[in-house]
């Protein structure tokens, strides 16, 4: 693969010059901060991030913080940001560190793996981000860079097929800086036009969001953390409320007791 130390300059010569250097999870080191920015921009996009993150920290700034407050506190402030899910996640996550680990963030892998929401992306992210060790993450954006680069004649690429170029480009990089590299370079190609993803095995489209099941459980989790009243938004469609309380009762985000009658 001689076109390897190619590569490697033209993504890094792009983050030299046009890089995302502000992101303020990229001014950090602690892993509780990582997982926060982690969760955060799965599924939403950076610039509707940002001012999440800094008040989200601001409400919860240690791992300890957020342990503590109350799971409706947590959804208030995650309000906005969509697929509340994750908000549960990263609040059991939190209260499974302060419990198990003493409130002192796990660095293993198979100990980040088993906190609540942390698959294989999100606990190598927390090594590579936090830790700088040399794992090999692939997302979205990183997917772009590779599938634009080596594969732009060929579709339903899976990853088992980027990782040999994957594994041979990141050899001797700084693993932190290399990363934020890729993802901004691929970033930055998706921005000019480059729709690579379909070409790869892994990609799903999100579906739409107007009248869906989603759009039905925000509205239903906005009303409950600011404690109003849920029967105008059961008036609008009474199936899919149903199908979304039940929905949000057994991921453990509303209780069951604000059901029907509310
Ligand atoms: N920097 C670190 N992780 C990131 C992510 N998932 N998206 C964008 N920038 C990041």
């Amino acid at each position: 693969m001689p076109e390897i130390t190619k590569f490697r300059r033209k993504v890094m010569s792009y983050w030299r010059r046009h890089g995302r250097h502000n992101l303020p999870w990229r001014k950090t080191q602690d892993p509780y901060k990582i997982l926060v920015s982690e969760m955060m921009l799965q599924q939403t996009q950076v610039s509707r991030v940002i001012p999440k993150y800094e008040e989200f920290l601001k409400k919860f700034p240690t791992v300890q913080a957020l342990a503590k407050a109350p799971l409706i506190e947590v959804l208030r402030v995650w309000s906005g940001l969509g697929y509340n899910r994750r908000a549960k996640f990263l609040h059991d996550a939190a209260k499974q560190v302060a419990e198990r680990h003493d409130g002192h963030f796990p660095r293993e892998y198979a100990e980040l793996r088993a906190l609540p929401g942390v698959g294989d992306y999100t606990a190598k992210a927390i090594q590579v981000f936090s830790l700088n060790e040399s794992e090999l993450l692939l997302e979205t954006n990183i997917r772009t860079v590779y599938l634009h680069t080596f594969f732009s004649n060929t579709s339903k690429v899976s990853d088992r097929k980027l990782h040999p170029y994957v594994e041979r480009a990141a050899r001797g990089q700084n693993p932190r800086t290399w990363h934020w590299a890729l993802m901004d370079y691929g970033a930055h190609l998706k921005k000019s036009g480059v729709k690579l993803n379909s070409k790869s095995a892994h990609y799903t489209k999100q579906s739409k969001f107007e009248g869906s099941l989603r759009q039905m459980r925000g509205a239903i989790l906005r009303a409950h953390a600011k404690g109003d009243s849920l029967s105008s938004i059961k008036a609008t469609n009474k199936q899919n409320f149903e199908k979304a309380f039940t929905s949000l009762v057994r991921d453990g985000l509303v209780p069951m007791s604000k059901g029907g009658a509310s």
